[in-house]
């Protein structure tokens, strides 16, 4: 329903080889997911990469996302000219890496009223390669939006059996669907914005009405980490806002334990410009403009080169699978995963932002200033230990010191962000177990001159940045009102801690989003 670039809906058909599940030794390209095998999927915008040349250029995506136990891409497609190039090459790339995709038809692009047929034969174009996502014998195909779709025409100009999840509204009519999609992992107000005026409607309210509208068919849930939007008149689609985010990674995926859906689709891996990616900036992609509040905004790990929102989901995606609740039997070292905003919301950017001007709104998700629904993000610093023994985090916020006694498995805790370095340890029996120092400091300052309302994810150990390549900054100073380098900028080394000033009392995180 937002997404800047393209979304989904689709099948997928092929072979599958769910990575370390599938309990018998039969060549990787026969095998396929089971019926009622559970899966977990991660949206990936093919129209963010277009400028990829070869199959090999997707093969890091491939294989970072299945050593996190993701089974598939949802590959977003719209109706560009260089769609069936970077489909071929993720195809080929997701075979030689023993990962599976399917297409997901992003109807932003595409007409429910009139493509069902060309849907139908994109399908069949792609859905006897080895990389086809498939559940049993059928072709598994999920979409963005696409309520209204002709089915029937789908699967006949597809002509082969097909699985079809797309992502049409829970109140259209599903009888032609295998079963369906739900997009919102935010809390929102009903009408695609963040709660307000005493309008909530939670993400268990969407699953609850997916799941009566489905009854017994298969389910998609989302998890998202984020959503921050900051486009202003520099480009054709202005659009400013967020969805409640704080601790909803942490929350959902307990909910999704609990709730243990069919399949789980992550939204997104790669959609910088909504802020809700959990791959790598480093991801060879264009830059649609979101280069102003993605730039230096996560690290990865030293030890294995891994994302922090991502090193978070890894132990709930193996308990979800597995169909447990319990997290800590997958946890297998000690790790804290943090993240915060740079700038606490009362930082005044009004004299340099970049959509303090008009801009085209005849979709009503333009707003001047800071994004719509700031006021439902917290000036937090949001920690989850990762734990495989219960044991002291120690969080130096700014020079406010805070002592959680974390259990053993995940937890999650917030603190009130302080100005300055953010510093973090683990300690049991009074020795320190590991430590480390954010490279980005929280700052009372406006960088480029914007109100940046994105997130730092970091871990403990601490890893070396991720840098924006080349091509995800060609379009950072477009608008911007401030000199501002279009080059990553996160120091090498750690800032000095804060010389602890004071103690307080951090908050358990909720557990249900
Ligand atoms: C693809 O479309 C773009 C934008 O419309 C155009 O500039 C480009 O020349 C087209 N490329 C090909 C190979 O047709
Ligand atoms: C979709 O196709 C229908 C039927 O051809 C047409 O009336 C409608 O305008 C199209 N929608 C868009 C957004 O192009
Ligand atoms: C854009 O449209 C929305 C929905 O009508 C409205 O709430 C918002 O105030 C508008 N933005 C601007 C800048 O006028």
């Amino acid at each position: 329903m937002q997404l800047s670039f393209v979304f989904s809906f689709l099948l997928l058909s092929a072979s599958f080889t769910v990575g370390g599940i599938i309990p018998f030794g039969k060549p990787a390209v026969s095998q396929r997911a089971d019926v009622g095998q559970k899966l977990v999927f991660s949206h990936f915008m093919i129209g963010v990469v277009s400028d990829r040349t070869s199959a090999a250029e997707y093969d890091d995506d491939m294989k970072r996302a299945k050593e996190y136990g993701i089974d598939a891409f949802a590959l977003n497609i719209g109706t560009d000219n260089y769609t069936d190039t970077q489909l071929d090459f993720a195809y080929e790339s997701a075979a030689s890496n023993d990962m599976k995709v399917f297409i997901s038809f992003d109807f932003n692009w595409w007409n429910s009223s009139s493509d069902a047929t060309a849907v139908g034969q994109k399908v069949a174009q792609y859905a006897n390669k080895d990389a086809q996502l498939k559940v049993g014998e059928k072709a598994f195909v999920s979409s963005f939006a696409g309520s209204g779709l002709d089915t029937a025409t789908v699967r006949a100009a597809a002509g082969l059996d097909l699985y079809l999840i797309p992502n049409f509204n829970a109140d259209q009519d599903l009888s032609g669907l295998d079963g369906a999609m739900n997009w919102i992992g935010w809390q929102n107000d009903g009408n695609n914005k963040a709660p307000s005026g005493g309008n909530t409607v939670t993400v268990a309210d969407g699953d609850n009405a997916y799941l009566n509208a489905l009854g017994e068919k298969p389910y998609m849930a989302p998890v998202s980490p984020w959503f921050f939007t900051h486009f202003g008149a520099e480009v054709e689609y202005s659009k400013n806002w967020v969805f409640p985010g704080d601790l909803l990674w942490y929350a959902r995926w307990t909910d999704i334990l609990r709730l243990a859906p069919d399949y789980v689709e992550i939204i997104t891996w790669n959609d910088y410009g909504e802020s809700h990616y959990v791959g790598p900036l480093a991801s060879k992609h264009t830059d649609d403009g979101g280069s102003k509040w993605v730039n230096d905004m996560r690290v990865h790990l030293i030890t294995r080169p891994h994302n922090g929102w991502l090193e978070m989901a890894k132990p709930f995606i193996a308990a979800y699978k597995a169909g447990e609740t319990d997290v800590g039997p997958h946890i297998d070292s000690d790790q804290i995963v943090y993240w915060y905003r740079p700038t606490p919301a009362s930082t005044d950017c009004d004299a340099t932002d970049t959509t303090m001007e008009p801009a085209d709104n005849s979709t009503g998700n333009y707003f001047m200033g800071r994004p719509n629904g700031w006021e439902t993000l917290t000036d937090s610093v949001f920690i989850v230990p990762l734990l495989t023994a219960a044991g002291t985090v120690t969080v130096n916020s700014g020079g406010t010191v805070y002592n959680i006694d974390a259990p053993a498995g995940a937890s999650s805790w917030s603190v009130p962000m302080g100005l300055g370095a953010q510093a973090f340890s683990l300690s049991r029996d009074g020795a320190e177990v590991i430590s480390a120092t954010s490279l980005k400091e929280i700052k009372d300052e406006c960088v480029c001159g914007i109100y940046n309302f994105n997130s730092y994810v970091g871990t403990v150990p601490e890893g070396p940045s991720d840098p924006l390549g080349e091509d995800g900054l060609t379009a950072l100073t477009t608008g911007l009102k401030t000199a501002c380098e279009a080059a990553p900028s996160l120091p090498a080394t750690p800032p000095a801690t804060v010389a602890p000033t004071a103690t307080g009392t951090a908050t358990a995180g909720p557990t249900a989003a």
